[in-house]
């Protein structure tokens, strides 16, 4: 794909680009929505998440060739960022906004390049970016919600989360067997930033017998006893599912080195209650294995498709009724629509008492908690 390239001209002209962590899935989404409206409008991509439109742009057109064969591949053809000049993340409540003078060299180059509308892939932080723009430069935004951390409050699901999940499954169920085999006790730290959705997904699914999560602070005494009492019934081994961001009762997330431009860094949860686990118990031999960001790559799974898929064609038809600021949700068994205001208003956290708690704590899994 050259960058920079003459763009077509007599079509109404669309920009896509991401921001955020990068999602099995987006470039299913790129694909569904350049193929579903090529007809009528040219799709232009922008590299590097906003980065792409400093400096008069970084970009390529988006047209059949480019987008054939992507859809199953992890990753982003386009890049993306997380950090940056155009941060804003809202999670921990905190909003930033975006220097006037780096919207103004934005909207320069929308504004030369004749941009129509810009359809935007990200998380909260990254929709908060893209309505400041489109307030700032005049250019309209079309939203898609991505997130392997599943914590939009606005959709029911994310694609990237179910692929995630199954990789969590996966390393739990082989963590299993040399866990079992040498009698340790083994704590696997889950991404998810403040959710606990994969934690709570993979922990499940990959037989873990604690899940530690960010909404559900835990007491190390109650993590020492249940793992004294399964080794009372000769069990000695053990699988702690932990959230990078769950936290004792009395402590809080563990981070990692200074906040740059963008959010906090979780991680390092793991290897404390490890620690706490051989200090308490010496016969216990704990190790911490961290998942990290084998997590967020690989192929999508076909559940993570197919809904890349009907966010793409939904964000078509958005651009098509020019339902400028909303973006596609999945709302019970159906895509619909939502202001993007609102997915970014509120995260969407694991329950106290969500179903799959129930579920789990019914099969005999501790949250640490009791
Ligand atoms: O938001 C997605 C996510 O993968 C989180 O689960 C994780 O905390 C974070 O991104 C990691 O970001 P980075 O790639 O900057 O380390």
């Amino acid at each position: 794909m050259s960058r920079k390239p003459t763009v077509p001209q007599g079509k109404p002209i669309i920009g896509i680009l991401n921001g955020g962590g990068d999602a099995p899935g987006l470039n299913a989404v790129t694909a569904s929505l350049v193929k579903a409206g090529m007809d009528t409008h040219t799709f232009l991509g922008f590299f590097d998440s906003f980065e792409g439109l400093l400096n008069g742009g970084d970009y390529c057109v988006l047209d059949k060739n480019a987008v054939r064969g992507i859809s199953n591949k992890g990753g982003t053809i386009l890049g993306t960022r997380n950090k940056g000049p155009f941060s804003s993340k809202i999670a921990g409540g905190e909003v930033s906004e975006i220097d006037p003078a780096i919207v103004a060299e934005c909207k320069a180059t929308l504004t030369q390049l004749n941009v129509e509308a810009l359809v935007v892939l990200g998380g909260d932080g990254t929709l908060n970016t893209a309505l400041q723009l489109a307030k700032g430069t005049g250019v309209p935004c079309i939203g898609v919600p991505k997130t392997i951390d599943n914590d939009l409050a606005a959709t029911n699901a994310t694609f990237g989360f179910q692929s995630a999940v199954e990789y969590v499954c996966q390393a739990l169920d082989r963590l299993h067997d040399t866990m079992t085999a040498h009698k340790r006790a083994m704590v696997v730290e889950i991404m998810g930033r403040h959710a606990g959705w994969m934690a709570l997904h993979g922990g499940l699914a990959g037989g873990a017998d604690i899940i530690l999560l960010p909404e559900i602070p835990f007491r190390y005494e109650n993590i020492i006893n249940f793992i004294a009492k399964r080794n009372r019934v000769q069990h000695r081994a053990v699988l702690i599912a932990v959230a990078e961001g769950a936290h004792a009762e009395d402590e809080e997330q563990v981070r990692i080195g200074n906040r740059e431009q963008g959010e906090w860094r979780l991680g390092g949860i793991a290897e404390k209650v490890a620690t706490a686990i051989e200090e308490a118990l010496p016969d216990t031999e704990a190790r911490a294995v961290v998942l990290g960001h084998v997590q967020r790559g690989g192929s999508p799974v076909a559940y993570d498709r197919i809904l890349a898929f009907e966010f793409g064609v939904k964000a078509y038809e958005l651009i098509k009724e020019k339902k400028w600021g909303y973006m596609p949700a999945r709302m019970c068994n159906e895509v619909g629509e939502v202001p993007i205001k609102e997915a970014v208003a509120k995260l969407k956290r694991v329950g106290p008492d969500d179903g799959l708690v129930h579920t789990a704590r019914a099969m005999g899994v501790s949250f640490g908690d009791k």
